[in-house]
């Protein structure tokens, strides 16, 4: 049974909060989840009122979802929902906040602060709620979330963390990347742990590489303001791509709880090679995209979206290559690539195996069998396929690709969203899908040698055309010419 609490969203009307956090409280409001006395409060500069927040939820929450809507839900859920103006960098506005949700049995006692803002005002915002004492568990629980990326850099990351911790330990923290909510990342542990028969495959001996691509066919939208600072390297890799490659090589877990996950988690980040300046441009590429076509539409390059510096040399693709130094994976690449306006919309991890020691069989006449394959399918499609090689009917003795398919089927309807369940968790008290702040500081430990040479190298940077899949050069990473990225599921 979850506590009703106050969800209080900060940046209640930002990107975030209009097109992720907003729709999954709804959702999970339609769907029964939410306890019957929860409050959502948004909080924001706008003089807005509570009918104002309504009606601009209830339009937001139109656009995102469209036919899914339902006016009974709708209602039901802007029954919920209050504004509070404020300024972060106001006392005044903290002690009113702390008066609204002492005045009366409407706000029940827990809360969840949601950071929905940029980084750099984190640190404003735990002030702001410690100046009232709304950090302090008194008659019900108190907690913080806290979104990516956590900082800029390793150093900014740490002070950051010491300054939250000033107010709030690290129990009330909770560090939130929502692919740890995503059904496969999810199923990672299913079905590595449930299973046997991948065990004795699952390492150096029988793995030649692994590879872990987000890509995205949307630029940046209106986020140039964040963009602009993060970049692909910071925005998906540092957080996203990292926690699944941890997922993909870490040990077995004692149990299932949060701490003994975190733990493994934290031993794989630790155990990857670090990257020295000299060899950055071996290990890491970046590009960013220039004008081109997208769905059969012309959108503009990086440098012509609004807000956008023209010298920019911000990336929008980034890709990396890293080792895990220990026994399991000691030298097996672990490929990673993100980028924005690119061919397609895929999230994938795909692990390639190792050729068999003998070659029996051709594919064609021609063509060599190719290796098995291990695919896991985030997005749009959520598949887990094992390519393997049968005989090909007829005459001779020709192999031909075929899929095992263990993917679990969705077709029963409510399919939960990565907010949803992770927002659930908050509300539970679930620490598991979570970020403990060392794992958080040894991802960045990872990329701090090449944001620090990126950084400042900024006379030039490999460009692609919208559209493509990025530049060729991007190859360069790969450390032999048969590998190569794998687009398909
Ligand atoms: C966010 C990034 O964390 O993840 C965005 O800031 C990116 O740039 C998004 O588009 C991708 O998430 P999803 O769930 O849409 O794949």
């Amino acid at each position: 049974m979850l506590d009703a609490c106050v969800f209080t969203i900060f940046g209640a009307t930002g990107h975030l909060s209009r097109t992720k956090l907003l729709p999954a409280l709804y959702r999970l409001d339609k769907a029964g989840r939410l306890p019957e006395a929860t409050v959502i409060l948004g909080l924001g500069r706008r003089d807005w009122d509570n009918s104002q927040w309504r009606a601009e939820v209830s339009k937001w929450l139109e656009e995102r979802l469209g036919g899914s809507l339902d006016q009974e839900a709708l209602d039901h859920f802007n029954q919920r929902l209050h504004f509070f103006s404020a300024n972060i960098g106001d006392p005044d506005s903290s002690m009113r906040l702390r008066q609204l949700l002492d005045s009366g049995p409407e706000f029940p006692p827990n809360h969840v602060y949601y950071l929905s803002l940029p980084p750099s005002e984190y640190k404003a915002a735990a002030d702001f709620l410690a100046l009232s004492g709304l950090n302090q568990e008194q008659g019900g629980w108190r907690r913080l979330v806290v979104e990516k990326p956590f900082g800029y850099h390793l150093e900014d990351a740490q002070i950051l963390d010491r300054h939250l911790h000033r107010n709030f330990t690290e129990q009330q923290i909770f560090r939130i990347d929502h692919y740890l909510g995503k059904e496969t990342v999810q199923n990672i542990f299913v079905f590595r742990f449930a299973n046997l028969m991948w065990e004795p495959l699952w390492n150096r001996n029988l793995i030649d590489h692994v590879q872990i691509t987000h890509s995205e066919m949307a630029g940046i939208e209106d986020r140039a303001d964040y963009y602009e600072t993060a970049g692909a390297l910071r925005d998906m890799i540092q957080s996203h791509l990292m926690q699944m490659l941890a997922l993909v090589a870490m040990e077995p877990p004692a149990t299932m709880d949060a701490e003994s996950i975190r733990d493994e988690k934290v031993k794989v980040l630790k155990s990857i090679r670090p990257i020295p300046k000299a060899a950055v441009h071996a290990h890491a590429f970046r590009a960013q995209y220039t004008r081109g076509r997208v769905e059969g539409q012309d959108v503009p390059g990086y440098l012509d979206e609004e807000q956008v510096d023209k010298q920019s040399t911000t990336e929008t693709y980034a890709a990396l290559k890293l080792y895990i130094d220990n026994w399991r994976w000691r030298n097996v690449p672990f490929y990673l690539r993100t980028g924005k306006r690119l061919a397609k919309n895929s999230s994938l991890i795909a692990i390639r195996f190792k050729h068999p020691p003998q070659q029996l069989f051709r594919e064609t006449q021609i063509a060599a069998v190719p290796p098995n394959w291990l695919l896991m399918g985030i997005q749009p499609e959520q598949c887990i396929r094992i390519e393997v090689q049968v005989r090909e009917p007829g005459i001779g003795m020709r192999a031909r690709t075929t899929q095992l398919d263990a993917s679990t089927c969705y077709q029963a309807g409510y399919q939960l969203d990565a907010y949803e369940s992770l927002l659930l968790d908050v509300i539970a008290g679930d620490h598991a899908q979570f970020l403990r702040s060392d794992e958080v500081e040894w991802a960045w430990r990872v990329v701090d040698p090449i944001i620090r040479t990126w950084s400042v190298e900024r006379e030039f940077i490999h460009t692609y055309p919208a559209g493509s899949w990025g530049p060729e050069e991007a190859d360069r990473i790969f450390e032999r010419e048969d590998q190569q990225w794998r687009h398909s599921f």
